[in-house]
């Protein structure tokens, strides 16, 4: 990497949890839980969110369509292939954006022209141009994408860009699909389009990074290096495989190596822990605990040589502060006597605004959690709020729980579920409880989905804290993960599982959007 270009105008974040993180295997996103990540987002000062693929589904295209409605900010975007009635169908779903914005792409590499859409170089050209001037009819901010750019010939990855930009599009896309660049690599593409590609200095050029080989984070900001303003990343890094270039690692980064890339963002950065949980908990992919910038451990000293120098000065070994990426050093406890006062304060200090039956709701668990345990922690308060939110929705539902279990007895489960207004009560017996709740479950609501995953952490230390289970269910290839927590570790399982069947029912609306047809 030679030269450093600076520039003052913040480089662009483009999130596309929503769309790319949510085709993550096992991250189905319910329709509320969406517009609540949109809404954070919008807040944190996300410039661009990828709402969805509007032609894959209803729930895409009502997802598109509602949250272009709420979001006030940023610019809202659908993804569309290159065929007529998915830009249509994207330009629809927008149109009640404030800034609406149609993603079109195709595939460019050798590859996939061959092997997946069967069409040669001139038909692919002819594409770019016609899917670019069609989403132009429908909003002037239009962004093209190559797919597998990184594995496209250079020479006629050049011509597509000079195509899309002469067809009108404002932001040119550089996907590295496969998450097979690496930063070099990634530097020249963007620097070669930049210096070769005609009017090349009318558009924004964009990183969108893959994770395969660990250097989404490293190939994005050297696309930034070379001149790329806009960057495509997901909160978490979640995504399709190994997932997408993690977009706190590319905000801070920024942030704390301005001496040597020197550019801002408008993201504020102290919410990001919290859009961190809210996406965890949504997805019910936990967040490992080594993970950068938002990971349990990312702010912890365990070494006693390491904590001796944070005593004596924290830039011994902290290179930004817990407080920039809004964890708090000190969190006060809320517990049973704490009104209605108290515990609006600490939403609001949380960054979560619950108005009305939700805060109500919300509260009455609190109260009801705080008569089981004695310290309430904010990670407590977060798990709740998180819980309240993701059940607010959902089709099914549990009425009545009671389990049995210990020595010499078979551990049975009694069960109410409610699915739809129909309510049944079941009973069953199992080989532990765990197991007799699942039979009930599977009885009260009969269906074909597997187990894949089972898995209970504790939300804080002690042993009165709140159990978080996970677990995972595959139907047809379909895989979703449902998550709970609760002081009673069997009802948080219960809680768990219906919450997964729940995400199933929105999975089996959304269909694998078809091989491309140029439909006009
Ligand atoms: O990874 C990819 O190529 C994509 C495109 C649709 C932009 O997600
Ligand atoms: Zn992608």
């Amino acid at each position: 990497m030679t030269s450093i270009k600076t520039d003052t105008t913040p480089i662009q974040i483009f999130d596309t949890t929503l769309r790319d993180g949510e085709q993550s295997p096992g991250a189905a996103m319910t329709h509320e839980e969406k517009l609540q990540i949109a809404e954070l987002l919008d807040e944190m000062g996300v410039d661009v969110i990828e709402a969805g693929f509007p032609i894959s589904s209803p729930g895409d295209f009502k997802a598109v369509q509602e949250i272009s409605k709420i979001v006030k900010r940023a610019s809202v975007c659908g993804l569309s292939r290159a065929g007529f009635k998915d830009i249509d169908r994207a330009g629809e779903a927008l149109k009640g954006a404030h800034r609406p914005r149609i993603h079109t792409f195709i595939s460019t590499s050798p590859v996939h022209m061959k092997h997946k859409l069967n069409m040669g170089e001139n038909a692919v050209l002819e594409a770019v141009g016609a899917s670019v001037t069609r989403a132009r009819s429908f909003t002037s901010e239009v962004e093209w994408s190559a797919e597998d750019a990184t594995r496209t010939v250079p020479d006629f990855l050049c011509k597509c860009v000079e195509v899309a930009i002469h067809s009108g599009a404002t932001v040119i896309n550089v996907p590295d699909t496969v998450g097979y660049s690496t930063p070099q690599e990634f530097f020249d593409i963007i620097t070669m389009l930049r210096n070769r590609v005609p009017n090349a200095d009318k558009v924004i050029f964009s990183t969108h990074c893959h994770n395969d080989l660990g250097l989404g984070v490293a190939n994005s900001l050297a696309g930034v290096l070379a001149g790329a303003r806009q960057v495509e990343c997901t909160i978490n890094g979640i995504g399709e495989r190994a997932g997408n270039a993690a977009l706190e690692e590319i905000v801070m980064a920024l942030k704390v190596r301005k001496d040597i890339m020197p550019f801002t963002t408008n993201i504020n950065t102290t919410l990001l822990n919290r859009a961190s949980k809210l996406v965890s908990n949504v997805t019910g992919f936990p967040v490992q605990y080594n993970k950068a910038i938002v990971g349990k451990n990312a702010f912890s000293h365990e070494s006693g040589i390491h904590q001796d120098g944070m005593l004596k000065n924290v830039e011994t070994y902290e290179i930004m502060r817990p407080e920039d990426v809004g964890v708090n050093a000190t969190s006060l406890m809320l517990g049973k006597l704490s009104g209605r006062h108290a515990f609006r304060d600490k939403l609001e200090n949380m960054g979560y605004q619950l108005e009305g039956e939700a805060f109500e709701d919300a509260f009455k668990r609190f109260k009801d959690l705080a008569d089981k345990k004695k310290h309430v922690f904010d990670e407590d308060i977060a798990a709740l709020v998180d819980d309240e939110i993701m059940r607010g929705q959902d089709t099914i539902s549990i009425k009545a729980l009671r389990v049995e279990s210990g020595t010499g007895i078979i551990p049975v489960a009694s069960l109410t579920l409610d699915a739809s207004g129909v309510v049944k009560s079941v009973t069953t017996s199992g080989d532990g409880p765990v197991d007799a709740i699942f039979m009930a479950i599977r009885e009260a609501y009969p269906h074909s989905a597997t187990l894949q995953l089972f898995q209970i952490n504790a939300v804080t230390e002690g042993t009165d804290a709140q159990a978080s289970v996970s677990v995972r269910l595959e139907e047809n290839g379909r895989t979703v993960t449902g998550k709970a927590s609760d002081t009673d570790t069997m009802v948080a399982a219960a809680y768990a599982y219906v919450n997964a069947l729940n995400k199933l029912l929105v999975k089996r609306e959304k269909r694998a959007p078809e091989a491309l047809t140029i439909a006009r």
